[in-house]
């Protein structure tokens, strides 16, 4: 099913987690960790797919509110997934990236993360985004403070900011637009998912809930978004 068309860089909303372990009468925490080997599966399909760029919302800003425990198990299971996995990024020749208020992780995460993109900065296979205490619109404050500290400073002026400049001060200037935004679970809301660059991505929302979303679900996703034709505001 690979194109030419295929696209190139896909996000997705990993959606569905909890519910997937209530109707198993398990504990959410494993919803997430069955979540976890969703991860991998959409990597392996992503290589399969011959897509560029994959972006996960693996842990919102908005989820600083869940109780203690439910954070610090989903931390404890990123640190895990990053530590485990590192080496089968190198060697499947991934370079791991991440956006969001990343500061804000504990110390275990962001070191766990560093290494992960250390070693795989140089890899030229499919670019893996982990998306982590991350909202759109705390990443257009970030972008606005950015852009003001240079106004002050002289660097800038206030009429030069225009769309390439707000591009330019985004956590990662470097990603492309997402052409497939894909949700799990039903639920028809963006959730304050890159809200800048999501502006002419197609949508996909699966009812599918996360941890049953594998190969074949996703490759239904891609074919839905082959059967879309793309205008980007023209006719
Ligand atoms: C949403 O499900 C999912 C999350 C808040 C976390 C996503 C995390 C993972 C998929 C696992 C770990 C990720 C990596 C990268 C190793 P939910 O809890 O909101 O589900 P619900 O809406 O059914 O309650």
């Amino acid at each position: 099913m690979v194109s030419k068309d295929s696209p190139k860089h896909i996000a997705i909303i990993m959606d569905g987690n909890g519910r997937w372990a209530k109707e198993r009468g398990l504990p959410r925490r494993k919803g997430h960790e069955a979540g976890a080997d969703s991860v991998h599966a959409a990597i392996e399909t992503c290589f399969k797919l011959e897509v560029s760029y994959l972006t996960l919302y693996a842990f919102s800003w908005e989820n600083w509110s869940r109780p203690k425990a439910e954070i610090e198990s989903l931390m404890i299971l990123l640190e895990k997934y990053l530590t485990k996995k590192t080496p089968e990024l190198v060697e499947k020749n991934v370079r791991l990236k991440a956006i969001g208020r990343l500061s804000h992780l504990p110390k275990r995460c962001q070191e766990a993360l560093k290494n992960g993109i250390e070693k795989t900065k140089h890899n030229t296979g499919l670019t893996l985004v982990l998306a982590l205490s991350y909202g759109g619109r705390e990443e257009m404050v970030d972008v606005a403070r950015t852009l003001a500290e240079k106004a002050v400073k002289g660097e800038i002026k206030p009429e030069e900011i225009n769309s390439d400049l707000i591009q330019a001060s985004l956590y990662d200037p470097e990603l492309p637009d997402p052409d497939l935004l894909i949700r799990t679970s039903g639920e028809m809301r963006l959730s304050n998912f890159l809200l800048w660059q999501i502006s002419y991505s197609e949508m996909v929302i699966t009812k599918t809930l996360w941890p049953d979303f594998r190969e074949d679900q996703f490759k239904e996703a891609v074919e839905e978004y082959f059967r879309r034709h793309r205008r980007f505001g023209k006719v």
